[in-house]
């Protein structure tokens, strides 16, 4: 993979992956670029934020003109016909100041549904039309939403978190609704939903009591796992729900 985007590079997941990308490349001598979108890249750490091949645009899931500033910085640095490789989705919203996921029906608003549907699924849908012209050549292409396994509807037996378990649900759809139709206009291509294991993250940190059962991952661990899954990517993939080891998950 040479020319790589990944949205979401100030997130653990998003910054470890554009991290491993950069540093598996200086291993194989093979120089490609990382274009990273974040709300603030002075958000993003160093050293990686100075990384020589890495590009940071701004870029906000909830602003729906965001993606169309995205394409006029990108075309300046990969015009659209020498296309991309690889679109990582590792943007996501679990909670923030004003949004935490629910345990009950009475916690639920519409507006952190809204929120939640505009991180989680809707940034990657918008993205994924604007850098359209950037799918059109003929080496095979990587189209991957990092989705969560609670967006799985047949897994859900525990119930809560409404917003986020809903919008990935959502995202998965998008993934899958894509998978048919990208193959018709950008053939070879593979369009995933990649669930990346339990993670130490922002994210994640709310609930490090509650997952002390399970096994977390750092984020350096979960980007190296990812990226095997992502490498071993064919077009037999396009339109599955992949765990962090490379498994089937049920929709
Ligand atoms: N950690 C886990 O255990 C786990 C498990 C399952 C799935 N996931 C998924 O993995 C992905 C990465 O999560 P993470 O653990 O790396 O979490 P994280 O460290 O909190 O990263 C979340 C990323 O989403 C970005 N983001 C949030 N709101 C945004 C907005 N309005 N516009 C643009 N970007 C926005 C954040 O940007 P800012 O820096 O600007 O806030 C950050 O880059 C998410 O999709 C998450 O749902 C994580």
């Amino acid at each position: 993979m040479k020319r790589i985007l990944v949205a979401g590079v100030s997130g653990a997941i998003g910054g470890a992956l554009a991290a491993a990308l950069l540093a598996r490349d200086e291993e194989s001598g093979e120089k490609s670029i990382v274009i990273g979108l974040c709300r603030d890249p002075l958000v993003v750490s160093e050293p990686l934020r100075s990384h020589s091949r890495l590009t940071l645009l701004v870029w906000n899931a909830e602003d729906e003109r965001s993606p169309e500033a995205v394409v006029k910085a990108l075309e300046k640095l990969v015009p659209a016909e020498n296309g991309l490789d690889a679109f990582i989705y590792a943007a996501g919203l679990l909670h923030d100041g004003a949004l935490f996921p629910e345990k009950r029906l009475e916690e639920l608003q519409a507006s952190s549904l809204a929120r939640a549907f505009a991180v989680n699924a809707t940034g990657f849908a918008l993205l994924a039309q604007a850098l359209l012209p950037w799918f059109r050549h003929r080496d095979f292409k990587r189209m991957v939403a990092i989705s969560a396994k609670v967006g799985s509807i047949e897994d859900n037996h525990l119930g809560g978190w409404y917003a986020y378990r809903s919008s990935k649900a959502a995202l998965n759809m998008l993934v899958r609704t894509l998978s048919v139709e990208l193959p018709r206009r950008c053939k070879p291509i593979a369009c995933v939903a990649l669930h990346p294991g339990t993670t130490d993250s922002a994210l994640s940190e709310p609930f490090r009591q509650s997952l002390a059962q399970l096994q977390v991952h750092s984020a350096i661990e979960t980007a190296e796992n990812l990226l095997s899954v992502i490498e071993k990517l064919t077009p037999e993939d396009n339109g599955r729900f992949v765990s962090w080891d490379g498994s089937s998950l049920p929709w």
